[in-house]
């Protein structure tokens, strides 16, 4: 018997199902969870992915995915489905993973790592390569590769202040751009920029105006290139906060942000994205209740939700399933209020307390949702056309 967390028509109020014949196809899903588990709504994605795909197309944009955050074959699959056909990623065996599933166009958005050489060159020959540098050493190195056919992208760091150029180095950014070209086997395709700050920001105005300096800081760089006779190269832009707040990506040719197609609650506090949005739970077995101290304990602890953290010091929101999918329920109700390597603990109402049992399935929206999905792995899918929804409905 599965029980799970339900919406009762009254918001506030959580009931307990148990019903082990409850129809629905994330029924049919949570009956065999047993560990931690990653679930995806599959429509929610769609939906998140479309209105991104349209507002690069509208603006005359690539989207080139981020797949680092679901880091998910089946996922991929649904996107390809969709038009997606340029990927990004941030490791050269999540590479090799991806082209293995068939995938032709991929650039590593992750500064060049110098002992996978001899991995690049097998991929380069197989796939439209693109690799990310930064500094003179490591573009070094791949100008000595020639058996390294592939796309490079100049890093630049519009103010994350991680890796990159900084956007005011005009002569490092030269100085890279001549050593790409001076490589017949490599191609100079343009300037990256991954806006991380926006993560910090408090408004939708501020998260627009993170974005209009990115860009003005790589289109700068742009036009110094094309007055030093590089040519008008690509501008590669991507982190969900900003393309999700900003209604236009004229100025840039390609979109690279990733989280966009789950959110999570970071991006529901930075208010670039709505509870329907959520497409990511962590459906985490119930394995004590603790009534007095106002504490529920799950399976699912920093090794499955992360050690990431919402502003307001969550490690996620709880939601109620109603069978087909799931609602948030208000942080004020139940949060995951702290982790340990394998422990998460629900701080809640005493309406959830009646509401979740030992052996009970609780869904678990996660703080940030790119280490989570990364590390549990691929995903059960839920799709409307679920496989057993004729099952349940006969
Ligand atoms: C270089 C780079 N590009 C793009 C992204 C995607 O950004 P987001 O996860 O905000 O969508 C990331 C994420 O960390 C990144 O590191």
């Amino acid at each position: 018997m599965v029980n799970w967390l339900a919406f009762s028509p009254n918001p506030s109020i959580v009931l307990a199902v148990t019903e082990p014949e409850a129809p629905g196809p994330l029924s049919v899903l949570l009956r065999t969870v047993q560990v931690p588990t990653a679930i995806v709504d599959s429509q929610r994605v769609l939906a998140n992915l479309t209105r991104m795909q349209t507002k690069a197309a509208e603006s005359g944009a690539r989207l080139r995915p981020h797949f680092k955050t679901h880091n998910s074959v089946q996922v991929g699959e649904l996107l390809r489905r969709r038009g997606v056909s340029s990927i990004t990623v941030s490791s050269i065996p999540m590479a090799i993973r991806f082209a293995a599933a068939g995938w032709t166009d991929i650039v590593i958005g992750f500064p060049l790592n110098i002992r996978t050489l001899d991995e690049l060159a097998a991929l380069s020959q197989v796939i439209t390569l693109g690799v990310t540098v930064d500094c003179p050493p490591a573009l070094a190195s791949l100008v000595e590769r020639t058996d390294i056919e592939c796309h490079v992208w100049i890093e630049i760091d519009t103010g994350y202040g991680r890796t990159g150029v900084p956007s005011d180095d005009d002569e490092a950014v030269l100085a890279l751009a001549a050593q790409v070209s001076s490589a017949a086997h490599l191609t100079l395709a343009g300037l990256a920029t991954h806006a991380g700050q926006s993560y910090a920001a408090s408004s939708l105005a501020e998260l627009r105006e993170v974005h209009m300096t990115t860009a003005a800081a790589v289109l700068r760089l742009r036009d110094t290139l094309s007055q030093r006779g590089f040519g008008s190269v690509a501008i590669a832009i991507g982190d969900t906060p900003s393309c999700s707040a900003i209604d236009s990506f004229a100025e840039v040719d390609e979109v690279r942000a990733g989280n966009f197609l789950y959110f999570d609650q970071q991006q529901l506090e930075l208010g670039v994205c709505t509870a329907g949005d959520l497409a990511l739970v962590i459906a985490c077995p119930v394995v004590d209740v603790y009534p007095r101290r106002g504490q529920i304990v799950l399976h699912g602890g920093a090794v499955h939700l992360s050690k990431d953290q919402s502003r307001s010091g969550a490690f996620g929101l709880i939601a109620a399933s109603d069978g087909f999918s799931w609602r948030v329920l208000d942080e004020s109700v139940a949060r995951v209020s702290s982790v340990s390597q394998e422990h998460g603990v629900i701080t809640a109402e005493p309406a959830v307390f009646r509401g979740l049992r030992v052996g009970d399935v609780a869904l678990v929206v996660p703080a940030h949702a790119c280490l989570a999905a990364n590390a549990l792995g691929e995903p059960l899918l839920l799709e409307p056309d679920h496989p057993n929804s004729e099952e349940l409905a006969s």
